[in-house]
């Protein structure tokens, strides 16, 4: 059975009175889902201990070196982080990241011992042309290395278009690419690991419609951003989390 992950991504959003938040949160990880905050780098350390798992938004695919500005996935795992997200469609577009470079991040992140929760979505014009499975496959094919296990790995499709944006997939879309994603793994590492790796739903998630998209086939949780930033908002999620079959 795939345990249920509820994550919040706070992108670059938090200082260190936004750790109050994690009070609440870590009440309500006392159910069955898991919850996974991923804060600020600044924040991976204070954020550790606090009753949630943690961690980060991205890591360089060298262990160490001259790489001004960047944190190695030792760097997360020494300061407490189990996690780290990789292959954001905000880090593809603001620092030209391709299939090829989150491949080498995620090879690094398994060395450290961290689990990989890698991201792919199209964007609304690939959507629009009939691309989304080529574009999720690609993705997919590219960004994953060999050795995916269902501990390593989760994946998150996050439609960019859905994206801090309050539009969200029909359900039957969100299956459809959940279905594929799940298909696809299946295929490339064998039934028992394709069907234990757990698929997270991202883009436009709130209180309001959690329960719902929880509701579809192959969706094990949810990748939140806005709505992860305050307990008031994020509770509810994993309320709703914890409630679904
Ligand atoms: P929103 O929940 O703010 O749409 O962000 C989704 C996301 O990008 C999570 O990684």
């Amino acid at each position: 059975m795939r345990r249920k992950l509820a994550a919040g991504n706070w992108k670059m959003n938090g200082t260190k009175a936004a750790l109050a938040e994690l009070d609440a949160m870590a009440e309500a990880a006392k159910g069955d889902a898991e919850v996974l905050i991923c804060p600020p780098a600044t924040l991976v350390d204070a954020a550790c201990g606090k009753g949630v798992l943690i961690g980060g938004q991205d890591c360089h695919a060298e262990a160490s070196g001259a790489h001004t500005g960047d944190i190695s996935a030792a760097m997360l795992k020494d300061a407490g982080a189990t996690h780290v997200i990789l292959g954001h469609s905000e880090r593809r577009m603001d620092h030209d990241e391709h299939d090829e470079h989150v491949r080498a991040k995620c090879k690094a992140a398994w060395d450290a011992g961290l689990v990989v929760v890698l991201c792919c979505g199209e964007s609304l014009a690939q959507r629009e042309a009939q691309n989304t499975l080529d574009i999720i496959g690609g993705q997919l094919a590219g960004s994953i290395p060999d050795g995916a296990t269902g501990h390593s790995l989760v994946v998150a499709y996050e439609p960019i278009w859905a994206i801090g944006t309050g539009k969200v997939p029909t359900m039957d879309q969100i299956g459809e690419v959940h279905d594929f994603i799940r298909s696809r793994l299946e295929k490339r590492f064998g039934e028992g690991v394709g069907r234990s790796v757990r698929l997270l739903y991202g883009g436009s998630v709130k209180p309001s419609n959690a329960a719902e998209i929880f509701a579809v086939s192959n969706v094990d949780g949810a990748l939140v951003g806005g709505a992860s930033l305050k307990a008031a908002d994020f509770v509810p999620i994993i309320d709703a989390l914890n409630a679904s079959a």
